[in-house]
């Protein structure tokens, strides 16, 4: 864990899924990406869910172009990435992996070149996935170091969030698997939530899935998004915007992990990949 080659610095690829829709995984990837920004980190988030209530809402801006003006060749990288006024840099995603599937290998080596020049300006590197258990979804959570699940305490977020896990089983990506329990009624409540839903993986995938951190329910958080801002600036003294600081504290002190696996080259080749994979 000591050796020279860890201590070099490459970006930490950390794809947040949910399996369902309204849990709010938006809100708790912008506040996360706001409160690593705020410790002193290069963060930059990559928006890949693209839909009403998205990263770029959370974080209070306006993007005028996303990756699918880069993939369509009519924007390079660096013309739509927007530095947030929290200095979180935010890559509108395109709305498919579909799309970037669709590229000729020209075009996707050079999105990977482009973004590899970026790797020396970012120490964490965040996707937004959209809801639900799409195959661009899974190609994000593949491709990524890391996998956080956020799921509340009902029945139906659990029972996705185990859709979701069981998937990512199918499909080989189950190590660095987190859970990332929100809405919760306190930490205590986010910890049972994640025990039972890890004794589930385990006895009936074989998977097993970590805690990072559960961040509790918080009523400044629907005023905070209709004042387009984040709870962190909205509401730093109260409780939700505490629990995203501990948990951005809990992402800085997950071990680094190697060299070899992350870093935004790899994730984008990785997802080209798998783009090139027939359906
Ligand atoms: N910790 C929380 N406490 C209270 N409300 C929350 C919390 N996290 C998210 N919300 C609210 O839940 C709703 C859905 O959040 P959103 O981030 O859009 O979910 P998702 O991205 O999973 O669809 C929003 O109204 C948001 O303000
Ligand atoms: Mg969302």
């Amino acid at each position: 864990m000591n050796s020279p080659a860890l201590q070099q610095k490459t970006p930490q690829v950390i794809a947040i899924a949910s399996g369902k829709g309204g849990v709010g995984k938006t809100s708790v990837t912008a506040n996360l990406a706001v409160a690593l920004a705020a410790r002193g980190h290069r963060v930059m988030l990559f928006d890949a869910d693209l839909g009403l209530a998205n990263a770029q809402l959370a974080l209070g801006c306006r993007a005028e172009f996303n990756f699918s003006d880069v993939i369509a060749g009519l924007k390079t990288l660096p013309e739509i990435i927007v530095t947030t006024r929290q200095g979180v840099r935010l890559v509108p995603g395109a709305s498919g992996i579909r799309e970037m599937a669709s590229l000729d290998a020209i075009s996707s080596a050079a999105i990977v070149q482009a973004f590899s020049t970026l790797e020396e300006e970012v120490d964490f590197f965040i996707i937004d996935s959209a809801a639900g258990i799409s195959e661009s979804v899974l190609t994000f959570l593949g491709a990524a170091q890391r996998r956080f699940v956020v799921l509340c305490d009902e029945p139906s977020s659990i029972a996705d969030a185990y859709a979701l896990i069981k998937v990512m089983a199918l499909e080989g990506s189950t190590d660095e698997i987190y859970l990332l329990p929100n809405m919760v009624e306190t930490q205590a409540a986010g910890f049972t939530l994640f025990q039972r839903v890890r004794d589930v993986c385990a006895r009936f995938l074989g998977v097993s899935v970590g805690h990072i951190h559960s961040v509790t329910a918080d009523a400044h958080m629907v005023d905070a998004s209709r004042a387009r801002q984040t709870l962190l600036e909205f509401a730093p003294g109260g409780n939700g915007a505490r629990d995203i600081r501990a948990l951005a504290v809990a992402v800085e002190e997950l071990a680094p992990l190697a060299l070899a696996s992350g870093g935004l080259q790899f994730f984008f080749e990785r997802i080209n990949r798998r783009g090139q994979v027939p359906a």
